[in-house]
């Protein structure tokens, strides 16, 4: 599914790249046949609260706001409305338009801490719980709502989300982020590209692609990528790294591994690779056995003492 965003307000791009996943996901167990598209605006409670006051008549700030922009007959989902999608499809977009959704983020931080489960979830929630709105399924009536929380816990459980699991499966999610991190890699050079998804040890996620450069030596890999850009986000330690690419599996290089062992010696580190059914799972320790960090030089152990 294509989003087209309106980002009015800072957000972590592991939360727009998730909510892409779900999209998908939700475009696959609709089972619609055309490809589809819809405008996510993310945006602050203020914004919101104007959306909802002028098309609601409800004067204060909500999570997420749907405007299906395809009138379904009545019990019927996209999934089963092949003809009427069709008639709404653009050949300029290439697409079926299906609607607008607002979301304020930071709604999506404070429900996550109310419901304590991760803000991917919660973006991830959000989200689909939009989409559901803009495929047709509405939650009026007690067994119009049944029908709507399935639908909606089908696609987080095929994206690694599922409500059983409150604490979320971090490995999964972590593999799908960095396989869609690889789709933004700049590899132009080696043709070989590689995604990393950081997780750091206070729940948020850093995503990174290698970025190659017509000076060979200057590319930077995925692994750094996400490091620099958790340190520049005032993140510093870290518990898991998932690398993904095509072809071989990614263990991270030497200098990859040297960085990481900067802040975090003990990091578990999962590769997958397309084509290739299985994840291989090592620790930082594993990869660099006597490695050389912060606990070796002088300073630093007078620090500590
Ligand atoms: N690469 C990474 O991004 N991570 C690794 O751990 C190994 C290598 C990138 C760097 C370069 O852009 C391409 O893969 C081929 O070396």
């Amino acid at each position: 599914m294509r989003l087209d965003w309106i980002v009015n307000t800072p957000v972590d791009s592991s939360l727009t790249s998730l909510m892409s996943i779900a999209a998908d996901e939700a475009e696959k167990s609709e089972a619609i046949k055309i490809p589809c598209s819809i405008s996510v605006r993310l945006c602050n409670d203020e914004e919101i609260r104007v959306y909802n006051r002028d098309f609601r008549h409800i004067d204060r700030a909500t999570d997420v706001l749907s405007f299906p922009s395809v009138a379904y007959p009545k019990g019927k989902t996209a999934g089963s409305q092949e003809k009427l999608l069709r008639r709404e499809y653009d050949d300029d977009s290439g697409t079926c338009f299906l609607g607008d959704l607002i979301i304020s983020v930071p709604h999506i931080y404070n429900q996550a801490r109310e419901f304590c489960h991760s803000p991917a979830r919660e973006a991830a929630y959000l989200l689909v719980h939009g989409i559901c709105h803009l495929m047709g399924y509405d939650h009026i009536n007690e067994e119009e709502k049944k029908v709507m929380r399935k639908m909606e816990e089908k696609i987080l459980d095929s994206v690694g989300l599922s409500q059983d699991d409150p604490a979320c499966n971090p490995d999964k999610l972590l593999l799908k982020l960095a396989r869609e991190a690889m789709k933004k890699s700049y590899s132009p050079y080696s043709h070989y590209p590689v995604g990393a998804a950081l997780h750091s040890t206070d729940g948020r996620i850093f995503l990174g692609c290698n970025v190659e450069n017509a000076s060979y030596g200057l590319s930077n890999c995925a692994e750094r990528t996400a490091v620099f850009k958790a340190i520049s986000d005032g993140a510093t330690e870290f518990d898991i790294i998932a690398i993904a690419s095509k072809g071989s599996f990614p263990w991270p290089c030497g200098a990859c591994r040297q960085v990481l062992n900067e802040f975090s010696p003990h990091i578990r580190i999962l590769v997958t690779s397309e084509g290739q059914d299985n994840i291989l799972e090592s620790t930082l320790d594993q990869l660099l056995p006597h490695g050389f960090g912060p606990k070796d030089l002088p300073e630093q152990n007078l620090e500590r003492k």
